[in-house]
């Protein structure tokens, strides 16, 4: 950085700011106690103190420009302090918080010398929206900087007036669907777009490119005028319908209204700034005190909780994997430790379907890597191994052959006398018990599961289960393998179905006993898509097969002697995979009979059949199968896709139930 001349404002915690030997104010962001930088309420009230230092510096001449960085060395800034929306209760609330940003934003904008912001890894929301109220923006090429609007994962949308900024840069269409899809945008398609002016390749070339923007007084040029059009009536109104129609494909106004309400927004103000900006505070109150957005919020924070469940100063950094079993789940685990930066060597008794699990990876690959070098050297890591040779070397062993106890049993005694000290070992079984397979091994302590669900790449979690025997530091580094790997890990008791299984068991079959009584399989896939399922029951099983639904039905317990489940898996007729199973399957989408459903009805059908998934989920906490109750909303949310919005089945459960009267001497 440059030479500080002079350092006004000492007293600043979560900043540092200084005038250097030109007269440029640099404000450095580097919040107290904290490894990433978040828009809280400390440090925008120092961003206003530094900003009078700036209006009155530029008054008396002494300051010549602006600049805003980020004092981490990764990342500029995250978003707004989610923590702090806890104590937002009402609307008055929200729009007392909203007024001073979208002021202090205002003059950071009028200033009257340049306000330059230097950007390097994320810029997220708010720190998108405050990068936008600068007069120009620079950010570096580095991979890891990513520039976004994931508000609407959040069930609100940018409200630090960043929708006017957005639309006026970038123009309505490319601002709209950034700010529609909460997509993150690399520096180059941020720079394509116009959120971003210019680009340097290095964190280290930030400061040189700004001082030189200040002196050069460089300023950003808002959107063109053909762009500009998009924003005037009728374009606006026919554009505005356009987006409804493609988020309504994505998702339901009922459940999702953010991306619905931004829409309206726009399609009432867009192109009238100062209108629009109003109007924006006014449409994000009600999103922000919502129920929904509330549980979404819940969401994030429970992805945090998992990510907890790895500890973090084991000072183990898991490298090599060797996976046995290259099936449906073994090639697709390996491939995705391989796109997570790992050296996996891949196990079969069958040569020729390593092959082709290997083969299968190659569209993940070339979603994950951006370059053929990068590319190449993914697959260079993906290593065929059908002697187990890399069984000495791994770090992490994981098992994913045929579902049977004693070829299981035989393949883990192996391993065992092969594996390196301090190595993990663990099973993929989804239905037998650990400590049945590790019977058979001189140090059952040592195994671990690693339950990974289908598709690997699409499903988040991976539930790290324990033994009776299982040792707490093996699960202490499975856990943080998952960690390694981008997983969110869970850790459960070794009971059958474990936590995840458990709850959607007695939900499907459920479903699958009312259509046996007369109920369309299209009412009700219908119903608990209703209700917030991002599937249908039938449609589910139909997915994950016939022969494993009967399986786990055999293994739970459950009565399937006679029923169309039994009947059709043992006429070949698995499901999707089979091209039919309670439905027939064409080009990868079941063949639904179309119908009107009565949105009432389906309602009080939709709740009728999560009502399994939830009483099951209470019998898990109560049975101590995860440590505690948000442990198991952040589950089943993470390992079924439970409606996000719905905070979770306990939580949901609770928000259902009503609440005992409070007698008049506790309440006093
Ligand atoms: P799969 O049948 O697709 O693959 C099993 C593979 O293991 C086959 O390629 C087979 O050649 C290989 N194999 C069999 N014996 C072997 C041996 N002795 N040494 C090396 N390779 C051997 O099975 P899938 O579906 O991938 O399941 C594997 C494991 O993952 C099972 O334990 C299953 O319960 C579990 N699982 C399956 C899920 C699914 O949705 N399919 C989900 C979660 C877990």
């Amino acid at each position: 950085m440059f030479k500080a001349v002079s350092r006004p404002l000492p007293d600043l915690k979560d900043w540092r700011f200084s005038v250097d030997q030109w007269g440029i104010a640099w404000a450095e962001l580097d919040r107290e106690g904290e490894s990433q930088n978040s828009l809280g309420r400390r440090p925008l009230e120092e961003l206003a103190e530094i900003v009078a230092a700036v209006e009155t510096g530029a008054r008396d001449k002494s300051i010549v420009g602006l600049v805003l960085i980020s004092g981490k060395e990764r990342g500029f800034i995250v978003g707004a302090d989610i923590r702090e929306f806890a104590d937002i209760k009402t609307e008055t609330d929200v729009v007392e918080r909203l007024r001073p940003v979208t002021a202090l934003f205002d003059r950071i904008e009028n200033l009257p010398v340049p306000v330059v912001c230097a950007i390097n890894g994320f810029c997220l929301g708010g720190g998108l929206e405050l990068a936008l109220a600068c007069h120009y923006r620079i950010a570096t090429r580095d991979p890891s900087t990513k520039l976004g609007f994931p508000e609407v994962k959040l069930g609100i949308f940018p409200g630090f007036n960043g929708t006017v900024r957005a639309i006026r840069q970038a123009g309505a269409p490319a601002a709209m669907q950034t700010m529609l899809t909460g997509r993150m945008l690399s520096a180059s398609a941020a720079r394509g777009m116009g959120l971003v002016d210019q680009l340097v390749d290095t964190r280290g070339a930030l400061p040189w490119a700004a001082r030189k923007a200040v002196l050069r007084k460089r300023k950003s040029k808002p959107a063109g005028f053909v762009k500009q059009l998009l924003t005037k009536w009728p374009v606006r109104g026919l554009l505005a319908s356009r987006m409804r129609s493609e988020v309504a494909r994505k998702a339901r106004e009922a459940h999702y209204p953010s991306p619905y309400r931004l829409i309206d927004l726009f399609e009432q103000y867009a192109g009238n700034d100062e209108a629009m900006k109003a109007a924006e505070t006014r449409a994000f109150a009600p999103l922000m005190v919502s129920e929904r957005s509330r549980n979404l919020r819940r969401v994030f924070w429970l992805s945090e909780l998992l990510k907890g469940q790895a500890p973090k100063t084991l000072g183990w950094r898991p490298q090599r994997v060797h996976v046995i079993g290259a099936g449906t789940m073994g090639a697709d685990i390996a491939g995705w430790c391989v796109a997570s930066g790992m050296e996996v060597t891949l196990q079969d008794v069958s040569p020729e379907q390593i092959a082709k699990g290997i083969a299968a990876q190659g569209k993940l690959i070339a979603r994950k890597f951006k370059t053929k070098a990068q590319r190449d050297a993914a697959k260079a890591r993906l290593i065929a191994d059908p002697g187990g040779e890399g069984i000495a070397r791994a770090d992490v062993v994981i098992e994913a052959i045929v579902e049977k106890l004693d070829i299981k049993k035989t393949v883990l005694a192996d391993v065992e006398g092969k594996l390196k000290a301090g190595a993990v070992m663990a099973t993929n079984t989804s239905s037998l018990q650990i400590e049945d397979i590790a019977a058979g091994l001189a140090d059952p302590g040592r195994l671990i599961g690693l339950h990974f669900f289908n598709p690997v790449s699409l499903m988040p979690l991976v539930e790290v289960v324990r033994g009776e025997q299982s040792r707490e530091d093996e699960i202490k580094r499975g856990a943080a393998f998952v960690a390694a790997i981008d997983k969110l890990p869970l850790i459960t008791k070794s009971v059958p179905g474990f936590l995840v299984n458990r709850v959607l068991t007695p939900y499907m079959f459920g479903a699958m006993k009312r259509l046996q009584e007369g109920e369309s399989k299209e009412r009700i896939d219908e119903a608990a898509r209703a209700f917030g399922m991002p599937m249908g029951p039938i449609e589910l099983a139909d997915t994950v097969g016939l022969d494993v639904c009967a399986h786990v039905a055999k293994i739970l317990n459950y009565p399937s002697a006679g029923s169309a489940l039994e009947q059709l898996a043992a006429a070949g007729k698995l499901g999707k995979k089979t091209g039919e199973g309670f439905y027939v399957w064409q080009a990868g989408k079941p063949v639904r009979d179309p119908r009107r459903t009565d949105p009432q009805e389906m309602e009080e059908l939709g709740r009728a059949l999560i009502k399994p998934l939830i009483e099951e989920a209470q019998k898990c906490l109560d049975a101590g199968i995860v440590e505690n109750a948000d442990l198991v909303d952040a589950g089943v949310i993470f390992g079924t896709g439970f409606a996000p919005f719905r905070g979770g089945p306990l939580h949901y459960k609770a928000s259902i139930t009503p609440q005992p009267p409070v007698h008049a001497e506790a309440a006093e």
